[in-house]
């Protein structure tokens, strides 16, 4: 019974992530400019299209490596942490790479990434994040190109909802 009630504790707190993490996106959105929501496509997504995309992953490694490239607030990174943590066969470590390019989203991003820490902790699996504040196309390109001597990186995941202006209308990006 104690393992019950434990277990029910546990699955429910990792439901609350997502919903918890939704209250960053309603007021990030709130607070952003409209010139630049346009011209990074700051445009989050809803908790029942996160919890859809993360159901879909099979991810049944032992070490899970997850990109989340222009995390936002880290809706779907929160999703991906809540599915995972919910499911009977779990992995023993998550690593999480959240790009975000804008200052003022990354800071509702480390507390997402806390409280992602939080969840994976009950559920007994070793969490592990970097929140990078820069610009996942020039930093994709430059490892494409093995620039710098930049060892590349790999993911077992990735989950993103690309509206960047700049992944469409950056040619020069790809293609130089
Ligand atoms: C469509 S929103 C999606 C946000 C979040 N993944 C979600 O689904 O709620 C795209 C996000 O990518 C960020 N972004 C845009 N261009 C970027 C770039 N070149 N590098 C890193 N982040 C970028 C934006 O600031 C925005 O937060």
């Amino acid at each position: 019974m104690a393992y019950y009630d434990a277990y029910i504790a546990e699955v429910q707190r990792s439901h609350v992530l997502v919903d918890a993490v939704d209250f960053f996106r309603l007021d990030a959105t709130r607070r952003l400019e409209l010139d630049r929501r346009a011209e990074f496509g700051q445009f989050m997504t809803p908790p029942s299209t996160a919890r859809l995309m993360a159901s879909m992953f099979v991810a049944d490694s032992e070490h899970l490596s997850l990109l989340d490239a222009g995390a936002g607030v880290g809706s779907l990174t929160a999703a991906f942490i809540g599915e995972i943590c919910e499911r009977p066969r779990r992995p023993s470590s998550i690593h999480v790479t959240a790009y975000e390019i804008d200052k003022s989203l990354a800071k509702y991003l480390k507390s997402t990434l806390d409280q992602c820490r939080a969840v994976c902790q009950s559920s007994g699996i070793e969490f592990e994040c970097e929140l990078v504040e820069s610009d996942f196309i020039e930093d994709g390109t430059r490892s494409l190109r093995h620039e710098m001597f930049m060892a590349p990186r790999r993911f077992d995941c990735a989950i993103l909802n690309s509206h960047t202006r700049k992944s469409i209308a950056t040619p020069d990006a790809i293609s130089a």
